[in-house]
């Protein structure tokens, strides 16, 4: 049996069945798989998560009656090679038919081999998709149709059709705990590296030997990080308020090692992944473990600047979390939207007059950005819109910003800074 398809199948059979977190789950499953099966198994199993909702379009045009199940997986995952990889089409249709023999089921393997095999034909100019316009958009791009209306809503069609269009540079971003320059990199860890925008952030190809003391963070969250170290004064106070796994907490702390950088997470195992991130890392953070919707006497006006990069529906980092688009539903956004206002309402309590609020998300809809700062903004008298300090970038001198991948060539988070004036 093809050990990749084998794995690619069970490592997405957790993702569809148990909702597993898909780097979680792929990670496991390259960590046991022979070095030259890693790049197909992560191509597949990234591939066939991003592209769900296109394949089961495309399963739907051969078959009589849709399959379900694993039956469906097997499909996926020969329709995903034959559309999207140059394998030769009989390595395909038989590795996966060979695949479907797991199912114990004779006809489930006829079935698969002949799907398999009508899909061949015309895989890769496949243009079958929906007349009209915004389905035809959402089943090419594999976009689910209520999220495709928010961004049409909030964008218009034309941006909307970028953003879900746009193919994001799969290369991982990294820092350095030292000073590093892209040949160093190459010369030490014979990595491909690429500077970006950031001195101190390089793209590279392949990957960095194990042991190697570097960091991978995406570019919009070391531009959050960015935009609250500008913010803190000299020995300042800072307070991160939904900081676990600690990517924005450490890096702020790194930037601005005078500052005294607190970091609050409302679930124990979580803020125990910052404590030893921040060990790692070698900086001190104050860690707590709390609710941040609840308020803390305590806290009121202690910090000089604030972070809420609260818990968003995730649409900005698609490219890390295909599975996103799987499972979220419309109706998460209303409830998400008010667990981001308890918090920024709560913790807008802890800014020293003078001092700044950031509201950041990494995701793209107004709903959860633009339209909760509007709503705080109106309520909130004793704040007005401050000002992004992020020369790299356009959001620079902005009070706020949607960082697109499109544009920005990096993830889709939203930023809003805020001041204290009373
Ligand atoms: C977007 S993630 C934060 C990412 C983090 N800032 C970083 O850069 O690594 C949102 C976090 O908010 C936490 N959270 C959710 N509800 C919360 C609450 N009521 N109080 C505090 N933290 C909360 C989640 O556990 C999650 O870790």
């Amino acid at each position: 049996m093809n050990n990749a398809f084998l794995k690619s199948f069970q490592t997405l059979r957790q993702v569809y069945d148990e909702r597993a977190f898909s780097a979680i789950a792929l990670n496991k499953t390259l960590a046991n798989c022979k070095n030259q099966d890693k790049a197909l198994v992560t191509k597949i199993v990234y591939g066939v998560l991003d592209n769900d909702l296109r394949l089961e379009y495309v399963v739907s045009r051969y078959v009589r009656k849709m399959p379900k199940g694993d039956a469906l997986l097997f499909l996926k995952i020969g329709v995903y090679c034959l559309m999207e990889l140059s394998l030769p089409v009989y390595t395909v249709v038989n590795d996966v038919a060979e695949l479907a023999k797991l199912s114990g089921d004779k006809r489930t393997v006829g079935f698969v081999n002949a799907t398999l095999k009508s899909v061949a034909q015309r895989a890769k100019d496949f243009d079958d998709y929906p007349a009209e316009e915004v389905e035809r958009l959402s089943v090419r791009y594999s976009y689910p149709l209520w999220a495709l209306k928010k961004l049409i809503n909030d964008y218009g069609k034309e941006t909307a059709e970028q953003i879900v269009s746009y193919v994001p540079d799969n290369r991982t971003t990294v820092r350095f705990a030292e000073p590093m320059t892209a040949e160093q990199i190459e010369q030490r860890f014979g990595a491909e590296a690429e500077n970006t925008l950031f001195e101190d952030a390089f793209r590279v190809k392949g990957n960095l030997p194990s042991g190697t003391i570097a960091t991978v963070q995406s570019l919009s969250s070391m531009a959050i990080s960015r935009i609250c170290a500008a913010l803190i004064p000299q020995n300042g106070d800072f307070l991160d308020c939904c900081a676990a796994p600690g990517g924005k907490s450490v890096y702020i702390k790194q930037l601005r090692p005078d500052a005294n950088v607190t970091s609050c997470d409302v679930h124990a195992h979580r803020a125990e992944l910052i404590s030893s991130y921040a060990e790692r890392m070698q900086v001190s953070l104050n860690i707590f473990c709390r609710d941040m919707t609840e308020y803390d006497q305590r806290w009121k006006a202690s910090f000089d600047a604030v972070l809420c990069d609260v818990p968003c529906s995730g649409f900005g980092v698609l490219d890390n979390r295909p599975d996103i688009k799987l499972f979220r539903e419309n109706k998460d956004i209303s409830e998400l939207m008010k667990l981001q206002y308890a918090i920024l309402d709560n913790c807008c309590r802890y800014v020293k007059p003078g001092g700044s609020l950031v509201y950041s998300t990494c995701t793209v809809f107004d709903n959860e950005n633009g339209q909760n700062v509007r709503k705080f903004l109106n309520a909130h008298h004793e704040f007005e819109a401050g000002s992004i300090s992020l020369v790299q970038t356009a959001a620079n001198g902005q009070s706020q910003y949607q960082f697109l991948p499109h544009k920005d060539g990096m993830q889709g988070f939203y930023v809003a800074v805020l001041t204290r004036t009373l």
